[in-house]
């Protein structure tokens, strides 16, 4: 099972992505959390990368690409993984379809998670609230969402062509979204 999950800034993407792991023992490939522990870490891609974070911009192809070539050259991915934050436009979902090819785990299916602005905004700002993401600022967020509406929401389409793309309402509790993701898996998986 090879996964990514689409959806814009605050639709769920790593909350649903930590359910759906602990159910199918598959690793959980986060290019947001690898990012920010490079940033914590203090690594010179941690450094280069906080700044654009911090504008709600999107980190270079190339930089993501190496970050995500890295961790799917370790073992613990042979038998899929369950991606959030990548691809996050045409040059990277183009970019890791090559890279899956490669490594001979083509094929990933693709679950956008659609949830309207007014509840986007709303999670984020309770996010920022408890626990101050420095990219969770009003203007910051703002920003994110122009980049996902500009960049990342041609995403789907490209999986739609291929016939790869599956579609939930993230909107609910946790719990109903997850349950919804997990019917339309299996459905897909019959
Ligand atoms: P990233 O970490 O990927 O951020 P994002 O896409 O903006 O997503 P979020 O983490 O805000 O939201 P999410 O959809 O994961 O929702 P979550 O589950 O957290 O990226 C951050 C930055 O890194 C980017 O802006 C960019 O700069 C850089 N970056 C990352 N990947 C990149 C790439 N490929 N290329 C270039 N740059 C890249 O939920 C949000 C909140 O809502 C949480 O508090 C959660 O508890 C709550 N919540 C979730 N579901 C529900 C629910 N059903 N009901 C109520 N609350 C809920």
């Amino acid at each position: 099972m090879r996964i990514v999950l689409l959806g814009a800034p605050g639709s769920g993407k790593g909350t649903q992505a930590a359910l759906l792991v602990a159910e199918v023992d598959l690793p959980h490939i986060s290019t947001g959390a690898l990012l920010r522990a490079a940033v914590k870490a203090g690594t010179l891609l941690g450094k280069r990368a906080k700044t654009v974070i911090d504008r709600g911009e999107l980190v270079s192809d190339e930089i993501m690409l190496g970050l995500i070539e890295e961790r799917l050259a370790q073992p613990d991915v042979k038998n899929g993984f369950i991606m959030d934050g990548y691809p996050r436009n045409l040059a990277q979902a183009e970019a890791l379809d090559e890279l899956l090819e490669r490594i001979g785990q083509p094929v990933v299916e693709a679950l956008q998670i659609d949830v309207d602005l007014e509840m986007l905004i709303e999670r984020i700002s309770k996010r920022a609230a408890e626990e101050g993401r420095s990219d969770d600022t009003e203007e910051v967020v703002r920003k994110r969402m122009r980049v996902y509406e500009e960049q990342t929401a041609p995403v789907m389409e490209y999986y739609a062509r291929k016939g790869l793309l599956s579609r939930v309402l993230g909107d609910g509790t946790v719990d109903e979204v997850f349950q919804r993701i997990k019917g339309v898996l299996q459905i897909r998986a019959a």
